[in-house]
This record gives C-alpha cells, sequence and structure tokens, in this order.
C-alpha cells in the first residue's frame, strides 16, 4: 500500500446537511471527522478514500482516481455501500451505530453515532506505560470481552464477519463498555461470494485461513482474533503472526509466561481460540462464550484444621531435610 496522505475534508464545511467539525483519525481506505447534524448532535463521519487508489489534493474535494484503478476503487466503493447498509440493520448496545449514508464527491459517507472514549489498544498502551502488573486485571477482560462477544454475535446472526478485530478497532465507551468499530475489512458476507478486496490485514490479529486465497472463513474467523486481542490485553503485544507460526511456534513460551498472573482457565481459553486448524478452534462465538463461562478459575480450597496442622509439620520437616541436603551440598563443594 503506498504511503499518501490524502487531504482532508476542510474544517466548517457543510455536506449533505452535516457540518465537519475537524479529522479523527485517517487510515489507509478511510478518513474519519467529527461533525454535527442539524440539529447539533455530534456524529463521526467515515470517507470512503483508499489512499493505494484515490488521490485528493488540498483545496479539492473530489479525489482524482486513475483510469486503471477505476474498477477496483469501484468495487471498493460498492462494498463500503453493502457494509454500510448491513451494519446500519444491526442495532446493538455493543457494536457502533450506523445512522446514515450518503453519495458526494464520487466517494460514499458513513455516519455513525460519535462516541466519547478511547481505543483498547490505547488503554493496553497506557497501561503498559505504567508498568501496570497484571497488564489489564482477569475481571476486565472477562466482562469485556464478553461484550464484545455480545455484539460480535449479532454481527455473525446478520451474515457478516468483521475480519479485522484487535484492539485498535474496539472502542471503550468512558463507562468502559467496548464498541466494535471499523467493519472496513467486513467485505466477505457469509453467503455471497463478492469479490475479494484484500485489505491489510494486521499481522498477529488475523487468522491463517485469511493468508491464503480461498481460505475458509467464518465465524472461527473472527474468533481467533478475539483470542489473538485476549493475549494482547494479557501481554501488551500481539501474538507471532500465525502465518509464522506454521514455521516454528513459540506461543507455547508466551502461555507460560502468562501463569500466575492468569487463571489457567482463561490462558486454555486463549489456546483454544488461537489453534491454527479453524476447526479446532470454538466454531460460534455463542461457544466461546459458554465456554468462558465454565471456565471460571478455582476458587482456592479453604483447608480444615487438620489439614493446615498437617501441612505446617509437613513443611518443618522438609526443611529440616533441607538444611540437611544444603549441608551435603555445601560439604561437596568444599571438597
Ligand atoms: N463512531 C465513532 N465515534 C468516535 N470515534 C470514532 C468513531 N468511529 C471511528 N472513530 C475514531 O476513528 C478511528 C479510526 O476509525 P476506524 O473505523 O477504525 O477506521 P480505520 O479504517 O481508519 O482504522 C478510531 O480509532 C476512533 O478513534
Ligand atoms: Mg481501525
Amino acid at each position: 500500500m503506498a504511503a499518501q496522505n490524502n487531504a482532508p475534508l476542510p474544517d466548517g464545511l457543510e455536506i449533505a446537511g452535516y457540518r465537519i467539525v475537524k479529522k479523527i483519525a485517517s487510515g489507509g481506505f478511510s478518513i474519519v471527522y467529527l461533525a454535527s447534524d442539524e440539529d447539533g448532535n455530534a456524529v463521526a463521519i467515515k470517507e470512503y478514500l483508499p489512499s493505494s487508489l484515490a488521490l485528493r489534493q488540498q483545496g479539492e474535494l473530489v479525489p482524482a482516481i486513475s483510469p486503471e484503478n477505476l474498477p477496483v476503487y469501484r468495487i471498493g466503493l460498492k462494498c463500503f455501500f453493502e457494509e454500510g447498509r448491513a451494519l446500519a440493520r444491526i442495532s446493538h448496545p455493543n457494536v457502533v451505530s450506523v445512522i446514515n449514508f450518503f453519495r458526494a464527491n464520487e466517494t460514499v459517507y458513513m455516519v455513525m453515532a460519535y462516541e466519547s472514549g478511547r481505543s483498547l489498544q490505547e488503554h493496553i498502551l497506557r497501561r503498559r506505560d505504567k508498568g501496570e502488573k497484571p497488564l489489564v486485571s482477569e475481571r476486565f477482560i472477562r466482562r469485556m470481552f464478553n461484550q464484545v462477544m455480545n455484539g460480535l454475535r449479532e454481527v455473525h446472526t446478520n451474515k457478516l464477519l468483521h475480519l479485522d478485530l484487535k484492539p485498535a478497532n474496539i472502542y471503550l465507551r468512558l463507562d468502559g463498555t467496548p464498541i466494535l468499530l471499523d467493519f472496513g475489512a467486513a467485505r466477505q458476507t457469509l453467503k455471497t461470494d463478492l469479490p475479494k478486496l484484500y485489505p491489510m490485514y494486521t499481522p498477529g490479529f488475523a487468522a491463517p485461513e485469511l493468508y491464503v486465497k480461498n481460505g475458509n472463513l467464518g465465524p472461527w474467523t473472527d474468533i481467533y482474533s478475539i483470542g489473538a486481542s485476549i493475549f494482547a490485553c494479557m501481554v501488551g503485544a500481539p501474538p507471532q503472526p500465525s502465518d509464522q507460526r506454521k514455521n516454528g511456534d513459540k506461543m507455547d513460551v508466551h502461555y507460560r509466561k502468562l501463569e500466575g498472573l492468569y487463571s489457567e482457565e482463561l490462558i486454555e481459553v486463549v489456546r483454544w481460540c488461537l489453534k491454527i486448524d479453524p476447526l479446532e478452534r470454538p466454531q460460534s462465538v455463542f461457544a466461546l462464550q459458554k465456554a468462558l463461562v465454565t471456565a471460571q478459575p478455582q476458587p482456592k480450597k479453604e483447608l480444615s484444621f487438620v489439614e493446615k496442622a498437617t501441612l505446617k509439620i509437613n513443611a518443618l520437616f522438609a526443611r529440616k531435610k533441607d538444611i540437611k541436603d544444603s549441608t551435603t551440598i555445601q560439604e561437596h563443594t568444599l571438597n
């Protein structure tokens, strides 16, 4: 993808009844603006503008697209529009709410409810900078991802896959509720066979079947990314990219480092989601949610008086034996 900076729409511009306040973010495929509607409500507007296909100069509104890029640009435009339409049908507290769609400047705009907060990625990085251990608490992970999965279930029910789940695309409202953002890669409906526009998948979060042509995509593909996102919350970095894991899997070393910080049960669930073989992963979000509820950390058993006394006596004997052993070792070393 060519690194290229497209000029954003100017602040204050009136477009389809909205007023652009400022640019919030820009990525390879789009620019996101904070804007206000006719009643003064804050909205977020996402503009389709893939930087590898379209170029917009400062002071212009319509991007220039070279004739050889035009067919792919149009396919992307159609898909962006279709996705938005599908998303607009979804109304769920954990999925970004799409309010409107309009065409202008030879591109498409998606109007969403504006959310204040920050991405899970920013949240993780802040905690990592502060040196928090564990990075994100197990309680937070379980509660937050359960809500993320409620949203994802709704997406799958609507025959859509997200395909770009990662902490940067999970947004945390100020009260901590997560919402799924950025369905930019959800170009693959579960049923139809639309031409694929390969987006830039983020290494570490993308399932192995996304790296191959005609890979078997399904809910399990998003489930891999859920596992990878939970892993990122625990470690502060993404897992080893799945294409590299095929020629030397280092994940076991990382799982071992998490022992003691997180319950074995949670680590086991992450391991399950991150299986290379799609068939070995949870096959539906519901199955994964059920497993997370079942796989609760085992409470430490309260010991009886007799058990405590026995443990103490055993420890005492062990110490005596240790002292004896260490004397022996010292004697050996001295000799
Ligand atoms: N509905 C929204 N409300 C507030 N901010 C948003 C909204 N949608 C997107 N953003 C901001 O824009 C950024 C990029 O949005 P995203 O949809 O992930 O696009 P990209 O394709 O550039 O990654 C987000 O990280 C967030 O900061
Ligand atoms: Mg994004």
